[in-house]
């Protein structure tokens, strides 16, 4: 593959920065990760090789991919930056500032923040206009998605360039016209988990027969058939009649479940400690996590439309 401009730089070489890197490196971008971590930033080369091998991909991709620990250096030659630093939105907010002084005026500036409004981390920024909302997910070189998001001051041709270069690289870009926490599809996902969380709460089924009431049903048409289609498919006149019914039944705590937060409190965190919702051994969480790497890997190679 020919390698192509634009440069791309990444802020923060953690899980998700090597992740969006590998991306753009295989696609054939010249990509320079910035991490100011001396330890981290000398393992980015090995990770993203061992990421490459891992998918069955030629390792070469991480040649195109440069690392500093200095962000004026980084993106003097940009044209397109991805933040990805963590969670934090003064740390944002400062990283933007610099990026904003220190980036070529034609470079756009995405942010990867999971949930900070877009307007919050770009509040008071000059250029704001070229500043936007990239929510990639995790593992970024199996998830297809990426949701582009356009806070009150983003730009059109901002939002338009950013779906166009992510489009060009095999991501699915989806364009999400209003700055609210969550974006789209965490919105989605979470509505589901509130309910099910309510729904073990209230003894209605216990934790394992509620995922395997979810993945032995819906959730096998899901790759294929989104909820707005499937209301289609089934008429919305059913769906009308079935949410007269179903509507006022559904969980409308507007608060963390308390069944959540007394595991938490009592130190039930998941895998990170073996027991949340169910108690787990080591062999159980490795085979979870193979069976989800193989069947995104399985799926990626499908390409589904
Ligand atoms: N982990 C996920 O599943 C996931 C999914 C989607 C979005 N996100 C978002 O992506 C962002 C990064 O998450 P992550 O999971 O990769 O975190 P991470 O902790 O793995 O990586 C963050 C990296 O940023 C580096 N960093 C710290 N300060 C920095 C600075 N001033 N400038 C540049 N780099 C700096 C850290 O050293 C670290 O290597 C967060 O905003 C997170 O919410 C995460």
């Amino acid at each position: 593959m020919t390698m192509t401009e634009p440069r791309v730089v990444v802020i923060g070489g953690g899980l998700m920065g090597i992740g969006v890197a590998q991306v753009f490196a295989d696609a054939g971008h010249r990509v320079c990760i910035l991490e100011p971590i001396d330890a981290v930033r000398a393992t980015i080369g090995e990770r993203i090789r061992a990421n490459l091998q891992s998918m069955g991909k030629q390792p070469a991709a991480a040649d195109r991919i440069d690392t500093s620990a200095d962000l004026a250096q980084a993106v003097a030659g940009a044209t397109y930056v991805t933040e990805a630093a963590p969670e934090k939105l003064e740390l944002k907010r400062k990283i933007f500032a610099e990026l904003v002084a220190k980036a070529p005026r034609g470079a756009i500036l995405a942010s990867n923040t999971s949930v900070i409004p877009i307007g919050r981390i770009a509040e008071g920024l000059a250029t704001a206009d070229r500043i936007v909302g990239t929510h990639w997910w995790n593992p970024a070189p199996l998830i297809p998605l990426v949701e582009v998001v356009q806070a009150a001051a983003t730009s059109d041709a901002t939002v338009a360039a950013t779906m166009t270069l992510l489009a060009s690289i095999g991501k699915k870009p989806a364009h999400v016209k209003k700055d609210l926490p969550g974006f789209v599809a965490n919105r989605l996902q979470h509505a589901l988990w509130r309910e099910a969380i309510a729904m073990v709460e209230a003894g209605i089924c216990d934790a394992r027969t509620l995922d395997e009431c979810v993945k032995h049903s819906f959730g096998l048409r899901l790759p294929v058939l989104g909820p707005l289609e499937n209301a289609d498919l089934v008429g919305l006149d059913l769906t009308l009649d079935i949410h007269q019914t179903i509507i006022p039944e559904l969980d409308r705590h507007d608060r963390p479940n308390e069944l959540l937060e007394r595991y938490v409190a009592e130190g039930r965190l998941g895998f990170k400690t073996g027991e949340g919702f169910r108690t787990w051994t080591p062999e159980e969480m490795s085979a979870l996590r193979n069976r989800l790497t193989n069947h995104l890997l399985q799926a990626s190679r499908e390409k589904l439309p």
